[in-house]
This record gives structure tokens, C-alpha cells and sequence, in this order.
């Protein structure tokens, strides 16, 4: 299956990895900046031979039209993801676009109906649900082990200093890449509200720009959501802890079962109870990760591939990174106007509606 990526930069290499452990051919990459291509060629472990035939972009359109892949992943800034995957699903190319899918509600539906007017799939980079330990609890809810829900909560506690934010100047700004909640902990709130069940009622949220101010966007965001299967779940997001990254919890209470994920990036089960079986013991289970990505990228990958291959639906659809970026959207306009919001939001909901949030 021919695949191209573009962007390559910091999750590069894991888009790589995964396109080459599932076999796919690597007929292009594209970024601006061309050392960054040919770094992450060379670390790619691909033979001379092979990436000598990777055609080489910097203009993604160029690449679409040219090359013609069955798949691309785009691992643009946050904010350039929407018109890339425009392009892309315009040349009928199937996609796995990064998190978040868009930066607003209207771009989100966009490439839904794009893909639909074309054919095509997309599938949103939540890699996390492939963690074994995430897998593991998805299984015994979808049995039916927690019962009717009480209660959950994510918490991800991870460190982003001056440096990081330095790094490129898309990074903590409102357009392009919103702040902690958008890009660290979209990932939990899509943990979170996938096995809760989805459908939120309301949403109230708390942000703060507490240790970065030169940043535009939250380096903390507190937030509690209301389900309507009766479920509430509470949301902790923040890059401000001192030294390394502490953890990422997720917690689900049911009546029959409690669950308590952890490690970096939800990928230790901590506690694990069902009352139907209190011997199933599966506490201090933990899948080694190389850093907070974690192991998702490949399984993601794979069953992209499948899907377009059997003709199926991806495992993580755009609709479901449309639900994520939502929830994250209602914490936004919930935090803005300082009172609980109500979904659906509406449709011109988007991280621009921030603009200036912290300098009022
Ligand atoms: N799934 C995950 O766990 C995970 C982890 C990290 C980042 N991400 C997401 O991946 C995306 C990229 O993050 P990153 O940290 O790799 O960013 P990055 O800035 O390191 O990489 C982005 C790359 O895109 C290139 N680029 C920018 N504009 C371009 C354009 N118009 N055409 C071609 N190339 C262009 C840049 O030169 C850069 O190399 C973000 O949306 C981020 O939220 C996801």
C-alpha cells in the first residue's frame, strides 16, 4: 500500500515506524524544511536503496496530486491539519490525521463530509485506545462488567518548559495548537468519553495560564462533564508539574467494577476490580512505552490498513475525533463564559473563539 507522511517533526518518527512495521511503502514525505525529511529518512531504518526512492515535498498538494497514496498521515501543527486533509481527500486519498482533527467544529465537519462525498477513510491519531491496559478496560465495559456507571475522571500531569514551547512558533497559540487540554490531554478526554459513553450533557470548565505566559493558550485546565447516561466525570490537564512527567489516570467507577489506569500515558493498570470475578487480578500489569506516544501508532496503522483494504470503518473514526475535539471546545467556551455549556455546541465553536482569553 503506498503511504506518504507530511510533516515531520517531533511524532514523525512513530508515524514511520508504524507504516514500516505494517509493511506499507514509503513513496513520499513532505515538509518545509528538508533536513528534517532526510533526518527522519535516515533514522527510519530503511534501507539506502529505499529511501533513496521516497520522493522528497515541501508542498503537500504537489505530493497529493503527484504521488497519488492510498494513505497519508498528516502530522502538520495542529492548526494546517484541516486544509491539508482537504487536499488530501479531495485527490481521494485515505487519511490518519494527528489530534486534533481540526482546530473547530466546522473544519471537523468538513472532512467528514469530504470523505464521505469521496470514499475515502479517516481515522483520528487516538492512538492511546490501542494501549493494552486501555484495551483491557474497554473489553470488560463492553461485556457489561462495571454495570451502570457512577463516575470517571482523567488526569494528565505532564511538564512542557520554555524550551518546549520555543521549539516552533505554532506551539500554546489559540489558532494553531490551543493549550494543554488540545494537544497533551485530548487524548485522556478522548479516553474519557469514549467509555463513558459519549453523550454529554454539559460540560463546565476552568482554565488557567498559571507558570507560561508566553504562551497564549492554558497550561491548566480543570473541567466536570455531566453524561446522560447519568455518569460524571472529571477532567484534570495540566503541564505545570515540576520535573518530569508524573502520570496519566484514568479512572472509571461502576457499580459492579472500578478501574484505575496509570503510569505516563495510561498504560499501567493500578487497580482493577468486577465484582463477578474478584480474583481476576490484572493490578501492576504495564506495557513499556518509549515515551508518552506510547505503542498506539503501529496498531493504529494496522487497522487503518485493514479497514481500507476489507472496505471497513477504522477502529478511531473522524466523527469520534470530532467528539473529542468538541469536549475539549466546551471546557474552552464553558471557561469563557464562566457558567456550564450545553452540547451540542455550536457549529462556529472553535479555539479562535480563546483569542485573547488571558490578556483580558
Ligand atoms: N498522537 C500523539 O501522541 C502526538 C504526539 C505529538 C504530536 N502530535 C500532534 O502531531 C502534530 C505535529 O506535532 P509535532 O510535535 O510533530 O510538531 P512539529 O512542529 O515537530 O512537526 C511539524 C512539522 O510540520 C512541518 N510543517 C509546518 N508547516 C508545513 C507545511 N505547510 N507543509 C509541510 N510541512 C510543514 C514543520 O516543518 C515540522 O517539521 C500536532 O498536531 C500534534 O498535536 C500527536
Amino acid at each position: 500500500m503506498k503511504y506518504a507522511l507530511i510533516g515531520c517533526g517531533r511524532v514523525a518518527p512513530s508515524h514511520i515506524k508504524a507504516a514500516i512495521e505494517n509493511g506499507l511503502e514509503i513513496a513520499a514525505v513532505c515538509d518545509l524544511d528538508a533536513s528534517r525529511m532526510e533526518r527522519l529518512l535516515e533514522n527510519s531504518g530503511l534501507s539506502a536503496e529505499k529511501i533513496a526512492a521516497v520522493r522528497r515535498f515541501t508542498d503537500y498538494t504537489a505530493l497529493f496530486r503527484e504521488v497519488r497514496p492510498t494513505l497519508a498521515s498528516i502530522a502538520l501543527p495542529s492548526g494546517l491539519h484541516a486544509a491539508c486533509a482537504f487536499e488530501g481527500l479531495k485527490n481521494d486519498v485515505n487519511l490518519i490525521v494527528e489530534k486534533p482533527l481540526a482546530m473547530s467544529l466546522a473544519d471537523a465537519d468538513e472532512i467528514i463530509r469530504l470523505a464521505k462525498e469521496h470514499g475515502v477513510l479517516v481515522s483520528a491519531c487516538h492512538q492511546n485506545r490501542f494501549n493494552k491496559a486501555v484495551q483491557a478496560l474497554r473489553a470488560a465495559l463492553e461485556a457489561g462488567r462495571f454495570g451502570r456507571l457512577s463516575n470517571a475522571a482523567i488526569t494528565v500531569r505532564w511538564d512542557r518548559d520554555e524550551a518546549y514551547y520555543a521549539q516552533d512558533a505554532w506551539r500554546g497559540t489559540w489558532e494553531n495548537d490551543g493549550g494543554t487540554l488540545m494537544n497533551q490531554c485530548i487524548h485522556g478526554i478522548d479516553l474519557l468519553c469514549w467509555m463513558c459513553g459519549y453523550e454529554i450533557e454539559s460540560v463546565y470548565g476552568q482554565i488557567r495560564r498559571q507558570f507560561h505566559p508566553y504562551i497564549q493558550a492554558e497550561d491548566l485546565g480543570t473541567a466536570v462533564m455531566t453524561f446522560k447516561n447519568g455518569a460524571v466525570a472529571t477532567v484534570e490537564g495540566t503541564v505545570n508539574v515540576c520535573g518530569p512527567d508524573m502520570e496519566e489516570h484514568l479512572t472509571l467507577l461502576g457499580e459492579h467494577g472500578a478501574v484505575k489506569l496509570g503510569g505516563t500515558s495510561a498504560n499501567t493498570i493500578e487497580h482493577w476490580y468486577f465484582d463477578d470475578d474478584p480474583n481476576d487480578q490484572k493490578d501492576g500489569f504495564h506495557e513499556p512505552t518509549r515515551n508518552v506516544y506510547g505503542n498506539g501508532h503501529t496498531s493504529l496503522f494496522a487497522d487503518m490498513a485493514q479497514a481500507i483494504r476489507d472496505g471497513g470503518q477504522p477502529y478511531v473514526t473522524a466523527e469520534d475525533g470530532r467528539r473529542a475535539l468538541e469536549a475539549v471546545l466546551a471546557i474552552y467556551l464553558s471557561a469563557k463564559h464562566g457558567a456550564p455549556v450545553k452540547l451540542p455546541l455550536p457549529a462556529d465553536a472553535a479555539g479562535t473563539n480563546l483569542e485573547g482569553f488571558f490578556d483580558a
